[in-house]
């Protein structure tokens, strides 16, 4: 019962702030991430944990991934680069796709490393942590230039970002949604 009292609380938090987890708190947290279904145990899974000064390093990956594309004045590269400062932890997620095996196609993989994200959102709140999954425009679907930036392989692909830390607000209350908009019994 414990694990549907988990499941049925979380909410997406926005405004978090420090402590963020410590290592033994984390070293369980990927151990949930580490528990995610998995086609042929690819394990195609990697995260990359972001605190203190290194959040500045990012806020300038998406500056310079962002340069790429488009011309940013210096309000704009003062806003991204703040991007990263809204909490104090950030779990970069990460597939890496092995596309030796035809049985899994890369749809499965990031599948796969979706669900190990979600495995880290549930086990930080059920350690009384808030998360908030984001992109914008710094996942590789949307950003090609990202992970030159973040030192990452070419079959590597950025899922999103986890923003991590204490609430600093009270969770916006669950939506109430129905089982009947969502299932259909198939006769
Ligand atoms: C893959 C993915 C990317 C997301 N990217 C963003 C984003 O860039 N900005 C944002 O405000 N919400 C983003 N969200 C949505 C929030 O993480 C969150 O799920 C949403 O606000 C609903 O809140 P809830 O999880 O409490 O229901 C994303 C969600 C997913 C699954």
């Amino acid at each position: 019962m414990e694990t549907m009292k988990t499941l049925l609380s979380r909410r997406s938090i926005s405004k978090l702030k420090e402590p963020y987890p410590s290592k033994e708190e984390m070293s369980d947290v990927y151990q949930a991430a580490l528990r995610a279904p998995d086609h042929s145990w690819l394990r195609p899974w990697k995260f990359i944990e972001v605190t203190g000064e290194s959040r500045n390093k990012l806020g300038k990956a998406f500056i310079n991934s962002t340069k790429k594309t488009e011309e940013i004045d210096g309000e704009r590269e003062n806003k991204i680069a703040s991007l990263p400062l809204r909490s104090p932890m950030i779990i970069i997620v990460v597939a890496r796709i092995n596309h030796d095996k035809p049985n899994v196609p890369r749809l499965e993989q990031i599948q796969s490393t979706a669900a190990a994200a979600q495995n880290i959102l549930l086990a930080l709140h059920d350690k009384g942590y808030g998360a908030y999954w984001r992109t914008g425009k710094y996942s590789t679907e949307r950003n090609e230039y990202i992970s030159s930036e973040l030192s990452l392989d070419k079959n590597d692909e950025v899922l999103g970002y986890l923003y991590v830390g204490t609430p600093e607000v009270d969770a916006p209350s669950i939506p109430e949604l129905e089982n009947k908009d969502f299932v259909t019994y198939w006769n």
